[in-house]
């Protein structure tokens, strides 16, 4: 709520520094390609990086279009070019051939991208004599909050295209400080899901500045029931994933959802995307090389598809979490009956406490490298590291009320919810209450898992 000019201009000021840190780290993120790089398509899943850093300007240019008065389009062309999938801003390339075209060029792009800045910085300095100013200023976060997403496809799509070859600026990967073994009981009963404080009982929050916003799908908070449950403390390993391999698990129907069973056939599944078969030797491709899968078995697994994580728990005899057991176990502190912003209180992250885009790893950290991260229950890890698929539908909660059309509203069919970010995911970026979603098959983004059981 805005109350004051005072604190309107203050609330825009740090509009206008956020506006420009986030829209410089997409810039930086690709700074290491070459030309030929950014034009290239490796898959209909990914699209080309010269894309994103014209897209993510498009998602701007709308709202200039929108809200600046006399604002001129820039290229009718861009806009077909640019838009991804909203029908209601008109016609646009399809995805897959995102990659088919030379033009606009790079520099256009970027020349294209430094316009839609100098116009938002000017449109953000008299966004005060809006009469809507307030709700102008969401939709400028919301567009921050995208670029943030696009930030972390980025390094999907750069990981797909270049991995190894890619020159990121990687910092040195940390060691394991303690040993994370067996599981966590949590406590069932009626508990609060999702964003916001509801019926006088705060949710997850507190005084963490990445509660400052929520997309609309994280919304309202409402109470569901949980029975007694038992949640792994740490994600599920290479090393363990390894076992399942071994004792034949993408050979066994058995562990497989019917659908998923049909993948593994079409697709000839062996192993996880990036794992690679040389002499009879597992290994694994990331950004810093070809590492034997054995020598990172202590890490964990990552770009497993749902049907493969669900696999794995069978084999194993537990099960994935809910995406309400998830919360609940990273954010309820059992020892002092609060409910917390983070696993380990109310800040937010910083590098000590979970591996995101801040710690530059570009990679995975081994289990038990985070323990200030773990939650009062010893579960490690909950943030960052990988994407944690979970059981649950990704489908409106209760009372859902759509803030931005198309953005999240139109995807809730067919897809599996993830939590917890991922090493590509930026530190303000990630909450506890959200809520990411993809299609069970997919595997490119950085998603792991860690199970459960029934008490
Ligand atoms: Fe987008």
């Amino acid at each position: 709520m805005v109350s004051t000019t005072r604190e309107f201009s203050k609330e825009t000021g740090s509009i206008v520094d956020l506006y420009k840190s986030v829209r410089a780290r997409t810039m930086r993120i690709v700074s290491p390609l070459e030309i030929e790089d950014y034009v290239i398509q490796t898959a209909d899943f990914m699209s080309p990086p010269r894309w994103h850093i014209g897209h993510t300007s498009w998602f701007f240019e709308t709202l200039l279009q929108a809200h600046q008065p006399g604002y001129k389009v820039y290229s009718k062309d861009y806009l077909f070019y640019f838009n991804s999938y909203y029908e209601g801003f008109g016609a646009r390339i399809e995805r897959p051939k995102r990659g088919t075209k030379s033009r606009p060029t790079v520099r256009a792009t970027v020349a294209y991208r430094n316009h839609v800045d100098e116009q938002m910085l000017r449109f953000l300095e008299s966004l005060h004599n809006l009469p809507n100013a307030e709700t102008v200023l969401a939709l400028v976060r919301l567009g921050l909050e995208h670029e943030m997403q696009h930030q972390e496809l980025l390094v999907y799509d750069i990981k797909h295209l270049l991995c190894d070859q890619f020159d990121a600026a990687i910092q040195p990967a940390p060691s394991s400080i303690v040993k994370v073994e067996g599981m966590a009981e949590i406590e069932g009963g009626l508990m609060w899901l999702g964003f916001g404080s509801s019926g006088g009982n705060p949710t997850a929050g507190g005084s963490s500045s990445n509660y400052d916003f929520a997309f609309d799908n994280e919304k309202p908070a409402h109470q569901v029931f949980l029975q007694d449950f038992a949640i792994d403390k740490a994600l599920v390993s290479n090393g363990e994933f390894l076992e399942f391999m071994h004792d034949g698990g993408y050979q066994n129907f058995r562990w497989w959802f019917s659908e998923g069973w049909e993948t593994v056939n079409r697709e000839q599944w062996r192993a996880p995307l990036y794992w690679e078969l040389h002499d009879g030797q597992w290994m694994i491709r990331d950004f810093s090389g070809l590492h034997k899968a054995e020598t990172q078995a202590d890490y964990p697994v990552s770009h497993v598809s749902f049907y493969e994580a669900s696999a794995f728990a069978k084999w194993v005899g537990k099960r994935l979490p809910t995406e309400a057991e998830w919360e609940r176990a990273a954010c309820y502190d059992s020892r002092r009956s609060t409910v917390n912003a983070f696993p380990w209180g109310d800040h937010s992250p910083d590098i000590g406490e979970a591996n995101l885009f801040e710690n530059g790893l570009w990679s995975v950290a081994p289990i038990g490298a985070f323990p200030k991260g773990a939650n009062a229950d010893g579960c490690q890890q909950m943030i960052g590291d990988v994407w944690e698929w979970t059981t649950s539908d990704y489908v409106p909660y209760p009372g859902f009320k759509s803030e931005f059309d198309e953005y999240n509203d139109k995807w809730f069919v067919n897809q599996k919810v993830l939590r917890g970010g991922s090493f590509a995911t930026p530190q303000l970026h990630i909450r506890s209450t959200y809520r990411n979603f993809f299609h069970a098959h997919e595997r490119w983004m950085v998603s792991g898992f860690r199970c459960a059981s029934d008490a």
